[in-house]
């Protein structure tokens, strides 16, 4: 029977590159939204691929969220947390609401959606999880101490859970995507994007394929002896 695969933020730019991956894989697949029905239902009738609407940040949610999954799909084997979001500012002008909204939604969703699938992972002896961090989370960004805060934190997490569980047969690992050619980062101010291209010696954006086909690689059970990493994937743009 084929394994079941979650990804957060599953039905737009790079979650919906790794789930439709995933998917063509072979997997049988999950993809969970927020708020944008209409995309998520477009994206369902075009890849067929199941779609389930909750808040991430929401623990409850989380949990009866991936109780339905389980119950249509089978257990989850693989967990990606990629649902993410950006409300950048300098610190200095920067809301409450918008540094919540960015470590709540980013972060939180981490601990929110993994506490929710562990304990069936740890009792079937099998799990893959897989962070989707970003360059941002290891070298900073000006206007991004809420993103860059919530990213470096799943970067510790990733390790912490990695090291509680590699005895169980479960691999805990991130993602570090630089500047991946997606609607959240076409948002960015035209003349700061030229100024970070001109940083990126592979002279492009990433393509969100690029990023799934890392989950791809790392979701694999022939990648179970690697925990606790975050593989970079940036155009040589930021290198650790
Ligand atoms: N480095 C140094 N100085 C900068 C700068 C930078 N990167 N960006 C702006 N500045 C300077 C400006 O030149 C300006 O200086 P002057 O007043 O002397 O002219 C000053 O800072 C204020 O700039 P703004 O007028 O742009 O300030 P603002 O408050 O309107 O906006 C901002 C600031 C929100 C940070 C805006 O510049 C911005 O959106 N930047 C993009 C941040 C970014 O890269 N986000 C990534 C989103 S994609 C993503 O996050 C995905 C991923 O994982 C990679």
């Amino acid at each position: 029977m084929s394994r079941v695969a979650l990804v957060t933020g599953g039905t737009r730019g790079i979650g919906a590159a790794i789930a439709v991956m995933l998917k063509e894989a072979g997997y049988n697949v999950a993809a969970t939204y927020a708020r944008n029905q209409e995309r998520a239902e477009a994206f369902k009738e075009e890849t067929g691929i199941h779609v389930f609407q909750w808040d991430v940040a929401d623990f409850e949610g989380c949990q009866k969220g991936v109780e339905a999954v389980e119950a249509d799909l089978g257990s989850i084997d693989i967990l990606v947390n990629n649902a993410g979001i950006t409300a950048d500012a300098t610190l200095h002008k920067m809301t409450s609401d918008q540094w919540h909204a960015v470590v709540d939604t980013n972060l939180a969703s981490c601990f929110n959606m993994t506490r929710a699938v562990i304990n069936g992972m740890r009792d079937r002896s099998f799990g893959r999880i897989i962070n989707i961090a970003s360059i941002n989370g290891l070298k900073g960004q000006f206007g991004q101490s809420n993103y860059a805060a919530s990213k470096a934190g799943m970067r510790g997490f990733t390790k912490s859970v990695a090291l509680e569980n590699a005895a169980k047969g479960i691999t805990v690992n991130a993602i570090a995507p630089g500047y991946t050619d997606t609607e959240m980062v076409r948002a960015v101010p035209e003349k700061v994007l030229e100024s970070i291209i001109a940083q990126i010696p592979a002279g492009r954006l990433g393509k969100a394929d690029d990023i799934a086909r890392t989950v791809l690689f790392l979701a694999d059970e022939a990648a179970g002896f690697i925990t606790g990493e975050t593989i970079n994937v940036n155009g040589g743009q930021y290198m650790v």
